[in-house]
């Protein structure tokens, strides 16, 4: 491998990695985007899929990128390449998928804060008008660009500290915090009256509500979550010593995750079901502003409670989308410093600089830009940017892995770094779901997805 590899930074432990890893997994993914996307598409049923695809798909994937990082020492563009020149592409494609990622991520994770801020400083009321508090503030443009800098100076601030000192002990804090503060939001949510029913919608799937597009909304789901398909967990696999088990830490990984998107869906779907009172309104009205504009209202009928679950329920977005857009500064910079060869910190400072600019591009999208409307009417620069790297980006590119590992490398060439600290049972298994049952399955909901959007 290259010179960098003997430089490069190394998790304390296996600790340590599965929680810097399932950190980065956990995120708006799980908090924002699951509820809604949950919410729309008929609650038990999208939860149904989006486990199948986390426990097959999403694990041997995981799997997968991991051990190629432990392997080659590399994050994603040096990993393809140690294996030939003519793979870097792979690389480089799903290098991009995080630089498109990132600026958006920002721009949510500002409205985050300023909705922990709002919760702080105004009457629980003035938050839950309709969404004219929510419309008004992103297209403020001054306004909303001063919280997304906030949300961004404090994720700078953590990864500058580096992979030890900022980004694992800022895990090792906010991680445990959120689950027992996300536990405790989703009891409190069931004691609700007519979060019964709500839950009954959420849990049961109803099989008539199968679609493509629900099939590959939870695929993309799954990829965005699990942080795969985009280079993240090959640049963590690429800092664990070869002691570590990867089995069991991916494992704990996938479940963590899955858990976490459980317990923000029990948070948000039920009460939601009981404020609005039936499936369909929830359908209709969930979408990306479901947290923003329904989960106010939701919270206004608790009366005196509403100031402190905002608080409690904002914190603990905040930190999943911190130690998320953490892992996505890092990985920007990892895969500049690998690329161009650059210190971390000259590669810091030209991530930070490009996230910033492209973060107020995003969030003036919403404001004075707000005549780019890239996906039909009403929508946004950030509608597109998810669109293009959950739908588009992400299936190819983790199309792409499942071809190169399961046909140019071969299976063999990663069960062989599995099994340095794991047994590795399933090893069969595995090198059939990376062979076949992956590449199909994402062809035909590539193809399926393609036929959909074009008649
Ligand atoms: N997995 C994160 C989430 O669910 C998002 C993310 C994607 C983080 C890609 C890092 C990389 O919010």
């Amino acid at each position: 491998m290259s010179e960098t590899t003997k430089s490069r930074a190394t998790w304390s432990g296996k600790l340590a990695f599965v929680l810097s890893a399932a950190a980065s997994a956990v995120g708006l993914g799980s908090m924002w985007r699951f509820p809604y996307l949950a919410a729309k598409y008929g609650g038990g049923t999208f939860l149904l899929m989006y486990f199948v695809f986390v426990f097959t798909i999403g694990l041997a994937l995981l799997l997968l990128e991991t051990s190629l990082g432990r392997k080659t020492g590399q994050s994603s563009i040096g990993a393809f390449k140690a294996f030939g020149k003519k793979y870097a592409f792979i690389g480089i494609f799903m290098s991009a998928v995080p630089f498109i990622i990132v600026p958006y991520y920002c721009v949510i994770g500002g409205w985050v804060t300023k909705y922990l801020f709002g919760y702080i400083v105004t009457a629980p009321e003035a938050l839950a008008d309709g969404g004219n508090y929510f419309s008004g503030f992103i297209t403020s443009g001054a306004e909303s660009i001063i919280f997304m800098l906030i949300f961004m100076a404090l994720t700078y601030f953590i990864v500058a500290l580096g992979v030890n000192k900022g980004i694992e002990k800022a895990n090792l804090i906010m991680m445990p915090a959120l689950i027992v503060m996300a536990a405790a939001v989703a009891i409190y949510a069931l004691t609700l009256p007519g979060a019964m029913d709500g839950l009954a919608y959420y849990l049961i799937p109803d099989f008539s509500k199968f679609s493509p597009e629900l099939i590959i909304s939870a695929l993309g789901q799954t990829f965005f979550t699990l942080s795969l398909a985009m280079g993240i967990m090959v640049t963590y696999g690429s800092y664990l010593q070869k002691s570590t088990k990867l089995t069991s830490s991916v494992s704990q990984i996938a479940g963590t995750t899955f858990g976490v998107s459980l317990l923000a869906g029990l948070m948000i779907v039920p009460a939601t079901f009981a404020a609005l009172g039936s499936g369909d309104a929830v359908a209709q009205n969930s979408g990306p502003s479901l947290m923003f504009i329904i989960l106010p209202q939701v919270f206004e009928n608790l009366g005196g409670a509403a100031t402190i679950i905002g608080v409690v329920f904002f914190v603990l977005v905040l930190f999943a989308a911190l130690t998320s857009s953490l892992s996505l500064v890092e990985t920007c910079t990892s895969i500049i410093s690998d690329g161009a060869g650059w210190s971390r910190k000259r590669s810091l400072i030209v991530t930070i600089v490009y996230v910033t600019l492209m973060g107020v591009l995003v969030n003036l999208g919403y404001s004075s830009l707000s005549f780019i409307q890239p996906m039909g009417e009403g929508s946004s620069i950030l509608d597109l940017l998810d669109f293009i790297s959950n739908s588009v980006m992400m299936p190819i590119a983790a199309l792409l892995t499942c071809v190169f590992v399961g046909w140019i490398i071969k299976p063999q060439t990663l069960i062989d770094e599995v099994r340095v600290s794991a047994r590795f049972r399933l090893a069969n298994v595995w090198s059939v779901v990376i062979k076949y049952i992956a590449p199909v399955m994402l062809v035909v909901i590539l193809i399926a997805y393609v036929a959909q959007t074009m008649g």
